[in-house]
């Protein structure tokens, strides 16, 4: 299978290619980026290693590389500010990602071709590029909540002495402010979250806070993050190449579960190597329905915004 990631020379998207490395079960990864040099050299830089990781093809070159691509990742955009919400960057990077569409119309796409929208904020981004590409809805998803789920786990793991890969608990809606922690289904081991020893209410409430403003704290700390959504990224573009129809939380155009419609935001997804295979509408409280309904409204308002703009 080959990947490539648009925005491949830069934090989000070189640690997405090393994710994809270290995996060893994509064949081929193509970073392609407006920075041609700082391209080549992550590039280069993943092949120096590839002895020891994986026997991979690692290039750098142009958006061509699309044309015969398994999967395309874009992760090119602009990064937003501290205090700057995902949604205030729209104006900056709708543009960018307009043309970024047209390059990768003008190469052409597989048929089969699955285009990954990273970019932020990457709900509207990905409902986007559902309307401008000519694949099937299905064949175009965005991380998501994906990277949210994944601090979430990792965050609480770490508060409770827990192994991480065993914390399940999901996160659905925007990826921003309207995301929705659905702690009904939480669980640690398998048993329920509310009832391990060490869980309370405020334990729950300040992982949540913490989760919400991650993203923020690493671009405070850092400029942006880089591994977690790297390996977050690898962990769907997987379950894409050996279409292993695992449930992630990316982000797809809704054609009913939940009563959402047209708007692209996070629900149980069945993802496999035609993309989204299905969505799964699982059971909700009340509270976490109305908040994921919340989400799709805060989402469409912009969307009109945008495709209006
Ligand atoms: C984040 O939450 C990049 O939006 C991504 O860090």
């Amino acid at each position: 299978m080959k990947v490539t990631i648009i925005g491949g020379g830069g934090l989000v998207g070189s640690c997405a290619g090393f994710s994809l490395q270290a995996g060893g079960i994509v064949r081929e990864i193509a970073l392609v980026d407006v920075n041609q040099e700082l391209c080549e050299g992550q590039a280069l830089d993943l092949l120096h290693g590839s002895s020891i990781m994986a026997p991979q093809t690692i290039t750098a070159g142009g958006t061509d590389q699309v044309a015969d691509s398994d999967v395309v990742v874009i992760t090119a955009g602009l990064r937003r500010k501290p205090d700057e919400s995902r949604l205030d960057l729209i104006n900056r990077n709708v543009a960018l990602f307009r043309t970024i569409l047209d390059d990768v119309k003008k190469h052409g796409l597989r048929n089969d071709a699955i285009v990954f929208v990273v970019s932020n904020p990457v709900d509207v981004l990905t409902y986007l590029a559902v309307q401008a590409l000519s694949l099937p809805a299905s064949q175009v998803i965005g991380l998501g909540t994906v990277l949210d789920t994944t601090r979430l786990r990792s965050m609480l793991a770490q508060q409770l002495s827990v192994p991480a890969t065993q914390v399940s608990v999901t996160i659905l809606g925007e990826h921003g402010d309207s995301m929705v922690p659905v702690w009904s289904q939480a669980q640690v081991a398998n048993l329920p979250l509310e009832k391990y020893p060490g869980v309370t209410q405020s334990v729950i409430a300040e992982v949540e806070s913490r989760t919400r403003g991650s993203g923020a704290e690493v671009i405070r700390k850092k400029g942006g993050a880089g591994f977690a959504v790297g390996v977050s990224i690898a962990d769907v573009v997987h379950s894409i190449a050996l279409d292993e129809g695992r449930i992630l939380p990316v982000s797809s155009l809704q054609n009913g579960a939940y009563g959402l419609q047209d708007v692209c935001l996070s629900v149980p997804t069945v993802v496999g190597r035609g993309g989204v295979l299905s969505h799964i509408e699982v059971d909700l409280w009340s509270k976490e329905r109305t908040a994921l309904v919340n989400s799709g409204s805060v989402l469409r308002n912009t969307i009109n915004t945008v495709m209006n703009g």
